[in-house]
């Protein structure tokens, strides 16, 4: 199928030599060591923890990280590649790697210093530590300004105190980048990001979730009390935290627009295979339009899902404004994801109804693509904001 398009600057894009490599990369290892298990991991929550040190040791646990920061140094466009290929086998793995490569490492090489980058990036992007982003708290998911924790500022350090909900990577990460209030008069402009160390003191994580879906990724609640943060944990100005969540999950959504076309396109594939061997009155399923046109619909809307991955990832590569197509990207391929995955499980019948084959789990995994790095109508918001404005 192709994958051309023209970008509304004029420019065309297509994939390279080293695009095709990384997909592959990806492909093979997604087949040969997330495959095996992966029904297992998933039915009783085992966190991947020796696929994610492979996926740092294959480069891409920081694939867009500067070479110089022990990074990969590639594009966007390899990450949504690669993304897709490890989601398509195993989202829980691949949100793992989505929230360490576009919200960690990007959000520290792009607005960290110089020092931060220094310690914290060449650690993060071979995977030698993972990283968790803490936004979202009991009484503030959509409403991010609403931040109930605060650092309060005492001088040559911040002392920290919350509880921050739905954190992947929470128990595993080396470092939390945390958003929390420190001027509650200056609303939205009072947030600082703040790197804490996951073994301070005062820190502390509660139970794993029990989730519907991707439930060998490693969620839970982290609790800060009075955890002294130095100063030189802030990641730029004074009051600039909300706004780099918010640049940061532009970038993060791109990778979450990735994972759910890799679930939908994984269940779109384990269904063209079944329609071919399954047989109902007397053919192969594939033979009767019903299924036919079921598997046209899938591959329409997994490619119009891609199309919208490349172009969120290419307006980002070219410095071009990419909130809105990232936005785009994440609402429709999540979308996607949900429908596609549900329309797999119908051509499985009742075989896609049951753990044994995969189709259940992505169907289970795909529905999460519409909540987090913000719901389907958060984006909707970002979205009609820029039509509007
Ligand atoms: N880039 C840069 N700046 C931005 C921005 C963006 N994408 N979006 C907003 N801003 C700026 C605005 O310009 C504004 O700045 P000024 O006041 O200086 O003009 C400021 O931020 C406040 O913006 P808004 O007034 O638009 O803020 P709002 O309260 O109306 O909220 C929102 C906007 C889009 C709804 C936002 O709150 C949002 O995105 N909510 C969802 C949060 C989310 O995605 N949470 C996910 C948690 S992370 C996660 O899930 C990770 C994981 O573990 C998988």
């Amino acid at each position: 199928m192709s994958t051309d398009t023209i970008n509304e600057t004029g420019l065309s894009f297509e994939y390279t030599e080293e695009h095709l490599m990384i997909r592959k990369a990806a492909r093979d290892f997604a087949k040969n060591e997330l495959l095996p298990g992966a029904i297992e991991r998933d039915r009783d929550a085992i966190y991947p923890k020796e696929q994610i040190r492979q996926l740092g040791e294959l480069g891409f646990m920081g694939m867009m990280v500067d070479p110089k920061y022990g990074g990969g140094g590639m594009d966007t466009i390899s990450y949504v590649l690669a993304m897709e290929e490890i989601s398509k086998i195993d989202a829980s793995c691949a949100v793992a790697m989505s929230v360490n490569n576009s919200l960690v490492c990007w959000g520290l090489e792009t607005f960290g210093s110089e020092e931060q980058k220094e310690k914290y990036l060449p650690r993060l992007a071979k995977g030698e530590m993972i990283g968790a982003f803490c936004l979202s708290e009991p009484e503030a998911g959509s409403d991010a300004t609403k931040q109930s924790t605060t650092a309060i500022d005492q001088g040559d350090h911040y002392l920290v105190n919350g509880t921050k909900n739905w954190i992947t990577n929470g128990k595993y990460a080396g470092i939390y980048l945390v958003i929390a209030q420190s001027d509650r008069e200056a609303g939205h402009r009072g947030i600082n990001a703040l790197i804490i160390e996951a073994d301070s003191e005062g820190v502390t994580t509660g139970e794993k979730e029990d989730k519907m879906g991707i439930r060998s990724s490693d969620t839970c609640s982290v609790m800060f009390q009075d955890v002294k943060v130095p100063k030189e944990n802030r990641i730029g100005e004074d009051g600039f935290g909300f706004k780099f969540a918010m640049k940061t999950l532009s970038g993060g959504r791109i990778g979450i627009a990735a994972q759910a076309l890799g679930i939908a396109s994984g269940a779109y594939e384990l269904s063209v295979a079944y329609s071919k061997q399954r047989k109902a009155f007397g053919v192969e399923i594939a033979k009767h339009q019903a299924i036919q046109f079921k598997l046209a619909d899938m591959a329409t809307e997994i490619e119009a899902a891609r199309l919208l991955c490349l172009k969120a990832a290419f307006d980002k590569d070219n410095h071009l404004d990419y909130a809105t197509s990232s936005a785009m990207a994440k609402l429709f391929a999540s979308e996607t994801a949900m429908k596609t995955t549900t329309e797999a499980v119908q051509i499985h019948g009742g075989y896609g109804y049951v753990r044994e084959y995969h189709v259940e789990r992505m169907m289970r995994d795909a529905k999460i693509t519409q909540i987090y790095e913000g719901t389907s109508e958060i984006q909707r918001i970002v979205i009609s904001r820029s039509i509007l404005k």
